[in-house]
């Protein structure tokens, strides 16, 4: 079959998706499907019926390409495509939204509030230590931590959204799940020396990766089952990946999820494959079974 690779595209992990994508594009022809790799543009819906791929294999990351507004166009266009559909994505994509979903799934979160970034820069709008994010953007794009009140409100950028998440800080290790259909693969612990910004996920040497990650089996069966669960209430398909931090200190309370990624990177630092590949499947074979799980 005629495999359309969609990468790149309009949000702020563009450049995350031109990797991805190039490294699936790659994977896809060594497993022998016929590839085309597409820079999603504005010019997306021409091009994709110009080419009439059989399928599509969706490599982008953040807005317009995480959030459902793709997948809706590709179900209109009645092209099947891999990861999940319209809502589940635009659910995972807005963390409030995520945080509902979980929520009533009964799986814990970080307390947290929407705010309008005016009045974030302003006032603390909670006692610090808290973070600040977009509700909609991936890779830590646009994350500012507030350790101490004696810092002061933090000065967010002007291309913060007007609506942001104001989130306690959950102190302790990141960890994460991959989910490829119905299997929780393992738990990976993600070593940083500062947090795990967006050079900390993408320089070569940026974290450290402990896989399968050292930790109390009920935490790490905890993990696993989390993410399961939280990749069923928020209706996902194909692979998705849940991130978590642990307060060692705590024990098994001091597990929080932070969110789900429906699209989860696939560059040559990312989680998923790495996971994929100490479960005994490699990055080739992970790539055919999304083609092959393909839908619309
Ligand atoms: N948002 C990036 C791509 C990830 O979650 O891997
Ligand atoms: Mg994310």
């Amino acid at each position: 079959p005629k495999v359309a690779v969609l990468m790149g595209g309009l949000s702020a992990e563009r450049e995350v998706s031109l990797s991805s994508g190039r490294e699936c594009a790659a994977a896809l022809r060594g497993q022998g499907f016929d590839v085309i790799e597409i820079d999603a543009g504005r010019d997306l819906p021409a091009r994709l019926s110009r080419l009439g791929p059989d399928v599509v294999f969706n490599a982008l990351h953040g807005r317009w390409g995480e959030d459902g507004c793709v997948q809706g166009l590709l179900e209109w266009m009645g092209l099947p495509y891999t990861h999940s559909g319209v809502l589940a994505s635009a659910l995972a994509m807005d963390k409030e939204c995520t945080k509902t979903a979980y929520r009533a799934a009964g799986l814990p979160v970080m307390e947290s509030v929407l705010a309008r970034a005016d009045e974030v820069r302003a006032r603390h709008v909670m006692s610090p230590p808290y973070v600040v994010k977009p509700y909609n953007e991936g890779s830590s794009v646009g994350v500012y931590i507030v350790r101490d009140p004696v810092d002061g409100p933090p000065e967010l950028s002007a291309d913060m959204p007007e609506t942001v998440m104001v989130e306690r800080f959950a102190p302790g290790r990141e960890l994460t799940t991959t989910i490829v259909g119905d299997r929780a693969l393992t738990v990976t612990d993600i070593l940083t020396d500062g947090w795990y910004d967006y050079d900390a996920k993408y320089k070569a040497g940026g974290s450290r990766h402990i896989l399968p990650a050292d930790l109390p089996a009920e935490v790490f069966e905890a993990c696993l089952d989390y993410a399961l669960r939280a990749h069923r209430a928020l209706g996902c398909r194909g692979v998705s990946r849940t991130d978590f931090r642990w307060d060692a200190t705590r024990g098994l309370a001091g597990l929080i999820l932070l969110e789900t990624n429906t699209q989860p990177g696939m560059t040559p630092t990312s989680l998923s494959p790495e996971q994929a590949v100490s479960c005994g499947m490699s990055f080739g074979q992970l790539c055919r079974w999304m083609v092959e799980d393909a839908s619309c």
